[in-house]
C-alpha cells in the first residue's frame, strides 16, 4: 500500500494517534445524529483532502468496522494512487452506467478491497464530461442509500469548494462535512465562505482539520504535536490536527486560530500595499 497511508504503515506513530483522536471526536460529536456519511472537503486544491480522508478511513476501519471510501473527485481524484489500485471502474462508471463490468448494478464491481481489513475503496473512474451533473442524478441518491445500508461508515473524498460545485452538491446529500485547511495557507475568510455555502444548501459541518502544521513549531511540541515524524513524499516536517466544533476547544486551538487570523491580516495588508 502507498506510503501516504501513515496510519496503516506505522499505527504507533503520532500521526496515527491524531487520526484515531479525530475519529473519536467525530464519533462523539455526532453520536446522537448517527454519522454514517461524511464528506471531506476544503476551499482550494492541495490542502490535504485526499490524504486526510484516506488516513481517516483507515482509522475507522481499525475499529473492526466495514468502511467505504469513495473518490468523489471525478475530475482529478487520486485515491487510486494512494491505495495503489486501479482507477476504474469507479464512481463515474457506476453513476453513468458506462463501464465494462458484467453486473452494472452490483456495487462491489466498483469497489477495490484494500489490505486494510474492512476497508473498501471506490476509485473515481474514468473522467466524465459532466461530473456535477452525475452527482445530482437520482442514481447518486440511490447510491448513498445503498452505501448506508451496506457499510458502517462511508467517507467521500471531495473537490475544492471554491473551484467547482461538486462538494456543495454532495454536502446536502451526506450527513456531515469535514473541512480540511492548510496551516498558514488557507484563508480564514475562505473557510467562512465555504461553511456558508455548505450550510446554505442544508449541509452540516462536522469540524475543521488544520493540516500541514510544521512539527517544529516549538511552542506546540509538548502539547499538540508529539515530536518528530518523517512522512509523505513532499514535505517531511508537517503534521495534522483537528479542531472539532465541540465546545471543549482548548486554548491552543484558539491560539492557532489567532495565528491564522494574524496571518490573514498580514496577507491582506500586503495585497493592499501592492494595489
Ligand atoms: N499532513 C501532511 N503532511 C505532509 N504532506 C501532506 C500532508 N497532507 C497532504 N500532504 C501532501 O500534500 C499534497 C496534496 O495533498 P492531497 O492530494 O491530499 O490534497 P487535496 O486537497 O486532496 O488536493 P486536490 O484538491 O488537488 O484534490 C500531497 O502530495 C500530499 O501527500
Ligand atoms: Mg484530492
Amino acid at each position: 500500500m502507498g506510503k501516504e497511508l501513515i496510519i496503516d504503515q506505522d499505527p504507533k506513530s503520532p500521526i496515527a494517534e491524531i487520526f484515531r483522536t479525530l475519529r473519536t471526536n467525530l464519533q462523539f460529536m455526532t453520536s446522537n445524529q448517527g454519522l454514517k456519511t461524511l464528506l471531506v472537503t476544503s476551499s482550494v486544491p492541495g490542502e490535504g483532502k485526499s490524504w486526510v480522508s484516506a488516513n481517516l478511513a483507515v482509522a475507522f476501519a481499525g475499529e473492526g468496522k466495514k468502511i467505504a471510501l469513495i473518490d468523489s473527485d471525478m475530475r482529478k481524484g487520486r485515491l487510486h494512487t494512494i491505495f495503489e489500485i486501479d482507477k476504474k471502474p469507479g464512481l463515474s462508471n457506476y453513476l453513468s452506467g458506462v463501464s465494462e463490468v458484467e453486473d452494472k448494478e452490483d456495487l462491489f464491481s466498483y469497489f477495490k478491497k484494500t489490505n486494510v481489513e474492512g476497508l473498501y475503496v471506490m476509485p473515481a473512474g474514468d473522467v466524465p464530461p459532466n461530473p456535477s451533473e452525475l452527482l445530482v442524478c437520482d442514481k447518486m441518491q440511490e447510491l448513498v442509500e445503498k452505501l448506508k445500508n451496506t457499510f458502517d461508515m462511508v467517507i467521500f473524498d471531495g473537490t475544492p469548494v471554491l473551484l467547482v460545485t461538486d462538494s456543495v452538491i454532495l454536502s446536502r446529500q451526506l450527513d456531515s462535512s469535514l473541512i480540511v485547511t492548510s496551516y498558514k495557507s488557507t484563508k480564514m475568510g475562505d473557510v467562512e465562505k465555504i461553511k456558508k455555502m455548505i450550510e446554505n444548501v442544508g449541509g452540516k459541518i462536522a469540524g475543521v482539520v488544520i493540516n500541514k502544521i510544521p512539527v517544529a513549531a516549538k511552542k506546540y511540541e509538548s502539547t499538540y504535536y508529539y515530536g518528530n515524524h518523517e512522512e509523505s513524499n513532499k514535505s517531511d516536517n508537517v503534521d495534522v490536527d483537528s479542531i472539532s466544533s465541540q465546545e471543549e476547544n482548548t486554548n491552543i486551538e484558539d491560539e492557532i486560530l489567532k495565528e491564522i487570523e494574524e496571518f490573514d491580516q498580514k496577507e491582506e495588508k500586503k495585497e493592499e500595499e501592492n494595489d
